[in-house]
């Protein structure tokens, strides 16, 4: 028996550049339309939409099997998604103009596809040919760097309403030729589109990348530029044990940058820690190393009651103080600068937080910092360490894994740790009631109670 009325299989099959697929016809698009039709008719309890594999037809695509009576359709354009809702998912009527009912071709097509494609793997198997997937990875630094330029250059505002090459480059103040190189790569990279030799932003440009769009992404994407020059040193980082110095030092403007790609990540994540940690019994809060103060923001705005101190390094906390005043919460939040590793931090705190902080310091460092920690806490207060947390032979999670890389090649001794490790020194401080919280996304919390 089917769960749904309708459960519509669309092809997203990724193939290589060149080779006909469903996706360079059109696919995504399809089943982009296809969901918001379903969502704005309120069809979406009713109808299954499931991206699927090869069905072996790549030529005739985009290719779209609506189960339970098994129709297929091919070519299908999202200028024809209202049309398959209104006639086939609304009043049972498939659109024959793009119904394919011819099965005796339709499987000579499959069986011819899926021979010649099992030859090609034999022949690429034969020559020792580098798999597409390893050949991705190693070339995954080209689309990296030519987003980073273009938000270095700040290209997606320059492009504006729409542009040619030589006005772009001429406000970017950049070299004519290239720029125009670097638009067309943006262009293949589905960033930007072309038209008649005008440039535009897509969507999704125009929304992340431009100056003055709500949602720019770009100041805190900054400081993924800045880390890609830290990531140049890696070999040499492995060499050595530690971070390498390089020239590019951390300027005012590279701190605002980074607390700016903190405030970014912080803010979405800073209710799912106040939901998980709860507020009931919380009054004073300590946030060490708050960089934007997103998280104290967060916990301060559930009760005029709930006091938050936040401690940082001194080219921070002028930044925090904008962000809180900004925020019209000040009244509940003071600032410290200072240095967590080294200064007193007080004492009597029902919470005290680490977000994003481990990471930074030593083994050593940690357990020091949380016996601190500790003593600063009143009774039954909470140790709340947010990170990006390994599993325990330390091989994955994929982000927890490259992001250790990122504090080696960035800090002197930081990591990413696991959860043995996080619980062990909690324990060693005195902590008890350990436990971990899983948040959606990829970091998650320690907890341990002062008991
Ligand atoms: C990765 S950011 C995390 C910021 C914030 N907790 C968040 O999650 O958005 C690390 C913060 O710790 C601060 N920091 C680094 N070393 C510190 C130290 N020794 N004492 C105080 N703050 C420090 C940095 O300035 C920065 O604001
Ligand atoms: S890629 Fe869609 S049928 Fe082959």
């Amino acid at each position: 028996m089917e769960p749904f009325r309708f459960h519509l299989f669309v092809c997203t099959q990724q193939k290589p550049e060149g080779v006909p697929s469903c996706p360079t016809s059109g696919s995504w698009a399809v089943l982009e339309g296809l969901d918001r039709e379903v969502q704005r008719r309120g069809l979406s309890r009713d109808i299954q939409l499931t991206t699927c594999g090869c069905m072996g037809l790549c030529d005739e695509g985009p290719v779209m099997v609506v189960y339970p009576e098994g129709v297929w359709y091919r070519r299908v354009q999202s200028s024809d998604v209202s049309e398959i809702v209104d006639a086939h998912l609304l009043n049972d009527k498939p659109v024959n103009r793009l119904v394919w009912n011819d099965a005796p071709a339709m499987r000579a097509m499959s069986i011819e596809h899926g021979e010649k494609f099992r030859a090609a793997m034999t022949a690429r198997e034969k020559a020792g040919t580098l798999p597409d997937r390893l050949d991705q990875m190693i070339h995954g630094y080209m689309p990296s760097r030519c987003i980073l330029t273009a938000l270095e250059l700040d290209i997606f505002t320059a492009i504006g309403e729409g542009a040619n090459a030589e006005q772009i480059g001429t406000r970017i103040h950049a070299h004519a030729r290239a720029a125009e190189t670097l638009l067309n790569a943006l262009v293949a990279l589905g960033l930007v589109t072309k038209s008649g030799g005008i440039y535009s932003n897509t969507r999704e440009s125009a929304r992340f990348f431009v100056h003055d769009s709500k949602d720019n992404h770009r100041n805190g994407l900054l400081h993924t530029a800045n880390i890609w020059h830290r990531w140049s040193t890696l070999t040499d980082a492995v060499r050595h044990g530690t971070c390498i110095p390089i020239d590019r030092g951390s300027t005012p403007e590279w701190t605002a940058n980074f607390i700016a790609g903190m405030d970014r990540n912080a803010k979405a994540r800073a209710p799912l820690l106040v939901q998980a940690l709860g507020t009931a019994g919380v009054r004073r809060i300590l946030d060490l190393g708050g960089g934007s103060g997103a998280y104290s923001i967060a916990f301060a705005k559930t009760s005029p009651d709930v006091r938050c101190d936040i401690l940082d390094i001194p080219e921070v906390v002028p930044l925090t103080t904008e962000y809180v005043s900004k925020a019209g919460i000040s009244a509940q939040i003071s600032l410290r600068s200072g240095d967590m590793l080294t200064d007193d931090l007080g004492s009597g705190y029902d919470i005290i937080m680490l977000n994003a902080i481990c990471h930074m310091f030593s083994e050593e460092q940690n357990q020091q910092l949380f016996r601190h920690a500790r003593q600063a806490l009143a009774p039954n207060g909470r140790l709340v360490v947010q990170d990006f947390i390994l599993n325990s032979d330390k091989t994955g999670p994929l982000h927890a894994a490259l992001f250790s890389l990122n504090m080696l090649v960035a800090t002197n001794h930081g990591a990413s740790y696991n959860e043995t490790e996080y619980s062990g020194w909690m324990k060693n401080a005195g902590f008890a009631d350990i436990s971990r919280i899983s948040l959606p996304g990829p970091s998650d919390l320690i907890v341990g109670l002062a008991k």
